[in-house]
This record gives structure tokens, sequence and C-alpha cells, in this order.
């Protein structure tokens, strides 16, 4: 009589709309999902009890720097471990395709790999070695700006010429034609900094006909905030594109408190174009190790060094301490590195997250050596922390801003919801005991209170571990635009 390959048994299925929770089994055939409701016992040739659990659709990760963990840890345990069904990649102007290095990466392009690891000269040999190598989740990827950049120009401290950006478009047409699901950019960052909004709208009028997004860590998120808003938004109306704000925050102690201008203007914006915005649940930031930082932050935890490998994990004015140096000698010797930065308030912090426009991304950085807890914590933080403890929101719309909202942003067509035909992605999870474990001192432990991981119909994780399962596939914005028109 069993008539689905699957059936979770008697859970509260939050089906990622922002919808109440309703009791019902959910059925899957294949990769779909085939029924939500009440079905016979022993309709399923294989059978999960889900009662007092919350069936909810995977969690969509839209701000990763997963591009070469996808391979060298393509079990995605960090990720997969919180419920993480798909991830999107390429963020902050810095994708590994398409560009071929024969010299060391300029910061922040050593975040994901070295020069051995840029090999992919197109963005379709990017996407064929996913298929050829499935990691056990999904990616979406985006081109980074400044990958275009090192890749097309000589010199990266000036606005990118005539020629450069017509060398740039080919990469990024090949990219789209590729199944990219948009460009990211950088313009903090050095590589990226000196290029114009002029550059950026040159390169994201690709955008529009492809039905691709923009995605920007703004130039600054500190004092000039504001100026970097109304840039990414002059960005997307001149190139008329959806634009998604990265890792919303206002950082430095003088800035704290001023996510009241920012949320009201983005508010404003939000009724007038297409805009979105993601952020991580913590008070510290984290990427390469910059002196010009350092002031800014309560303090410092280094996260990685090329040159002192054994001070990963120590604070950097301990380091300065033990050396006898100042913290800016100190940082000049750790280079290259990575860190963490405390830098946030956490009203601000709560207040972006409050913001019923804001998806979730955890900004994870997994090749660093001693990694922010966002990497491991971010997505069963929201859940256990800021939705059950702190009641920033109710449960539904916890999950509604990791799901159903996400997909919609990204056109990740049948995903992040639960309903007939999408996609079995999905996390079961325990409402009452779902919480992050990683910590700044152990930032590799997983989360505890989810129970099973589906990607594609497939469990990744059950009853707390890995199952060993690979699953997930690249997703190609033009198969999901066609499933969509169907
Ligand atoms: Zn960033
Ligand atoms: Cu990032």
């Amino acid at each position: 009589m069993a008539s689905h390959d699957l059936v979770l048994r008697g859970g509260r299925v939050i089906d990622g709309s922002g919808a109440a929770g309703l009791s019902a089994d959910v059925a899957i055939d294949g990769e779909r999902i085939a029924a939500v409701g009440r079905l016979p016992r022993g309709s399923g040739r294989r059978e999960l009890d889900a009662e007092g659990f919350v069936v909810a659709p995977g969690f969509i990760d839209v701000h990763t720097h997963d591009d070469r963990a996808l391979f060298v840890t393509s079990d995605m345990s960090a990720k997969v471990s919180q419920g993480v069904t798909t991830v999107v990649t390429g963020n902050c102007g810095i994708s590994l395709a398409p560009l071929t290095l024969d010299r060391a990466p300029p910061p922040p392009l050593d975040l994901i790999g070295d020069e051995r690891d840029y090999g992919f000269a197109r963005f379709a040999d990017y996407l064929d070695a996913l298929d050829a190598h499935p990691p056990a989740l999904n990616a979406a990827c985006l081109v980074g700006h400044s990958s275009l950049r090192v890749g097309c120009m000589r010199a990266l401290d000036r606005p990118a010429d005539e020629r450069e950006i017509e060398a740039m478009r080919a990469r990024l047409a090949e990219a789209l034609d590729a199944g990219a699901v948009g460009l990211s950019t950088g313009l903090w960052y050095a590589p990226a900094n000196a290029a114009p909004k002029s550059e950026i709208v040159a390169l994201a009028e690709l955008l529009r006909p492809a039905g691709a997004v923009y995605t920007t860590h703004m130039r600054d998120e500190a004092e000039h905030v504001l100026d970097s808003l109304e840039e990414s938004f002059a960005v997307g109306r001149e190139a008329d594109v959806p634009v998604m704000i990265s890792h919303h925050k206002v950082i430095g102690k003088t800035n704290f408190g001023r996510t009241r201008e920012t949320i009201p203007r983005l508010r404003a914006a939000i009724a007038a174009q297409r805009i979105g915005l993601d952020a991580y649940p913590y008070v510290a930031s984290s990427t390469v190790l910059r002196a010009f930082m350092v002031p800014r932050a309560l303090k410092v935890l280094v996260t990685w060094s090329k040159s002192r490998p054994e001070m990963a994990g120590r604070y950097l004015s301990e380091i300065a301490a033990e050396w006898k140096v100042s913290e800016a000698d100190a940082c000049d010797r750790l280079q290259p590195a990575g860190a963490v930065y405390w830098t946030m308030d956490e009203a601000d912090v709560r207040r972006v997250l409050a913001f019923e426009h804001t998806m979730v991304g955890s900004d994870g950085l997994p090749h660093d050596l001693h990694p922010h807890p966002r990497l491991w914590g971010t997505f069963p933080r929201v859940l256990g922390h800021y939705c059950r403890e702190v009641g920033l929101f109710p449960l539904e719309e916890a999950v509604r801003r990791m799901t159903g909202l996400p997909a919609e942003r990204f056109g990740l067509t049948n995903r992040g919801r639960i309903k007939p035909g999408a996609y079995a992605d999905l996390c079961v999870f325990d409402p009452d005991r779902v919480i992050d474990r990683a910590t700044f001192e152990q930032p590799a432990t997983p989360a505890a209170g989810i129970a099973h991981v589906l990607v594609n119909g497939t469990l990744v994780w059950q009853d707390g571990a890995h199952t060993g399962a690979h699953p997930g596939r690249a997703l190609r914005r033009q198969a999901m635009q066609r499933e969509d028109a169907a």
C-alpha cells in the first residue's frame, strides 16, 4: 500500500510563506514534495516520526563564501548541520570563477583560495565541476566584480577603462549564460574601491535582460553608510535591476544606533524599487585583518595568518603584548591574515534582524583556521536565540526570512516552500531546543536541535549526524526561470 518514497509524520509544518504552522504529514516522491496533509499510516515506504518537531523548508544561506568549500568540504557539514539546504556563493565581489591566476590573489580574494584554486577560466567550467562533484547541498552562484577586475585589469587602483569594461562585460555575459544568478560587488575592499558607480552600472546592465540580481558589500558601512545606500539604490535604478544589500550593519562606536537612520531609508527605497537585504545575528564581523580596522573595534580576534598560523584563535591585543609591539605592528607581522572585529551594537543588530525585509546570510568564512562562529551557528541562533529567547519575531516569520523570502528574491523556483511540487529541501528541528553552540572560543561546533535535513528528497543529516549523501546541485538561473514559467 505504500505509495510514497518517504513520509515525515506528525510534525508541525511551517511552510515558509509566513502562514501559521499546522500539524500535517509531508510525503516525498523522488526529489519533490508529493503531498502535505493527513496521510494514512503506511503510505510511505519509509516513515520518519516528526511528532513534537517543526518541519520547515531547508534554509537558504543567501550570503556565503562557499565557492571552494563546495569542493573541498563537499559534505558541507558547517551548513547542513544548521538545516541549510542551499547556499548563495560569490558574495562581496569575490567568486572563484571566472578567473585564473599565476600569482597570489590580492586580499580579500585570498579568503576563498590561493592561486592554484583560481583555475576556472569560464563560469561554465565552475558549474560543470559542481555537476561532476556534487556537494551535499545546492548552490546558486554569483559572479564577483573584484574577480572580474583582477582578471581584466592591470592596475586595480583606478576606474576600469573602456576596453577593460568590455572585457569584464564579456566575462560576466559568459557567466550569466552559464547560469549565474547575479553579480556581487565588494566596493569597500581595495580591489574594487576605485570603481565608480558608472563602472558598476555598465556591468549591472547585463543583469536586467538575464533576470539576475545585484548584491553589494557597500563602499562604506560606517560614517558614510547612508551615502552608500544611496549609491546602491542608484545602481538598481540606473541598471533597472534588483539590489541586495549584503550583511547590513553600521560599524564603529561612533555610529552605534544609526540603523535608526538606515532602516527608514531602506523602507522607503523598498517601496519604490526592488531592494533586499541580509544580515547575520552577531555583533562581531569578520574579514581580512587590516590595521585601519583595529581602532574601530572593541576587540580583534585573529582567525588565520599565513605567516604565523599558530596565532589563529588569539586576540590581537594579547599577541601585540607578547611581542612587545603596537597592535598595528602586530597586524603587519601577521599578514596575510584574517580577523573577527567587535564593531557593532546589539541594539542595531536586533533592529536590522527585526526588519521584515531582512533575510539571513551567514557570511561564514569556511577556510579560516579559527572561523567566526557564524559559519556554524547563524540559522539556529536566529531560531533559538533571537526568535525563542529574545522574541524578535514569531517562529513562522523567522522561517519565512530564511526560506520563502530568499527563494523569491534570488529566483530559486520551487524552493523555500513546503507545497506539493516543490523540491524536498527540508529541515526538521526541535523548536524548544534549537540553538547555536558555536562560540568565539569553539567556533566549529554543530548546533543543537536540528534533527533531520533533506536536500532534493535525500537525507543528508539524520538524528544529528551526516548521512554521507551528496544530493546537491548547481542551480542554474535559466533552468529555474523555465520551471517558473511552466
Ligand atoms: Zn562582505
Ligand atoms: Cu561576505
